[in-house]
């Protein structure tokens, strides 16, 4: 299951290896975008689509539905959400005993480093959080990865992994020297989102867990 999907780049491709899926988001702009492109791959991907806010998906799914999933996806959706700490009820609901949470998330110590490289010092110097325009994709709502892990260990999962992603490239003003190779930016990337204490400065963090 891939939760506050978007365009489900990542769940259509697992659709495409063969898996089922259910695919949701609350926007249905977005759904009709990945659908798509679903059906570019193949029109009988194992794909269902529910247009809708998260919360509702219980309910949807239906209670008499015991079948729970080996995969939850949540990329990039807690971060948006009024009530983060609510989705790890969710996802107690619906992991298989032994399932993967994959869980990617906005690392607000981000925010911090980047306007410091910047020198946006004011963007800094204010008590409370705030995105830096509205029309940003800075969200509202970023939470700090030690709650995330803290709500981690309080329902039970065990970290397998963690990453960090974007964990240079968005902080570097200047396209030269390496940053003009792609390629080589992301074989970067890859060793560094592995390694510390360079990940914890990724512009998203990674958490693969399971319980
Ligand atoms: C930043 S996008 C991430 C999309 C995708 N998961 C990715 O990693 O590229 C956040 C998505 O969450 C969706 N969203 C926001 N609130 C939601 C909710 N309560 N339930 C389901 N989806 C929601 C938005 O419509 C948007 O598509």
């Amino acid at each position: 299951m891939d939760v506050g999907a978007g365009l489900a780049q990542i769940a259509i491709e697992l659709a495409a290896q063969g898996h089922t899926l259910v695919i949701n988001d609350i926007s249905a702009n977005m759904l009709e975008k990945a659908k798509a492109s679903a059906a570019q791959i193949d029109e009988d991907l194992n794909i269902t689509w529910y247009v809708c806010p998260y919360q509702e998906l219980p309910e949807k799914l239906g209670t008499e539905n015991s079948e729970k999933f080996d995969l939850i996806m949540c990329h990039a959706l807690l971060e948006w959400l009024a009530e983060p700490a609510a989705v790890m009820d969710f996802f107690d609901q619906q992991l298989a005993d032994n399932g993967a949470l994959s869980l990617c998330f906005y690392n607000p110590a981000s925010f911090d480093y980047r306007n410091l490289i910047m020198g946006n010092f004011n963007l800094l110097d204010n008590t409370e959080y705030k995105a830096d325009n509205k029309k940003s994709l800075t969200p509202n709502h970023p939470v700090a990865k030690e709650e995330v892990e803290s709500w981690l260990a309080a329902h039970h999962y065990q970290t397998i992994r963690t990453s960090g992603l974007r964990v240079f490239h968005d902080y570097a003003p200047l396209k030269r020297g390496g940053h003009n190779d792609p390629e080589a930016v992301i074989r970067m990337e890859l060793r560094y989102s592995q390694l510390e204490p360079y990940k914890w400065l990724g512009r998203y963090l990674h958490i693969l867990a399971t319980r």
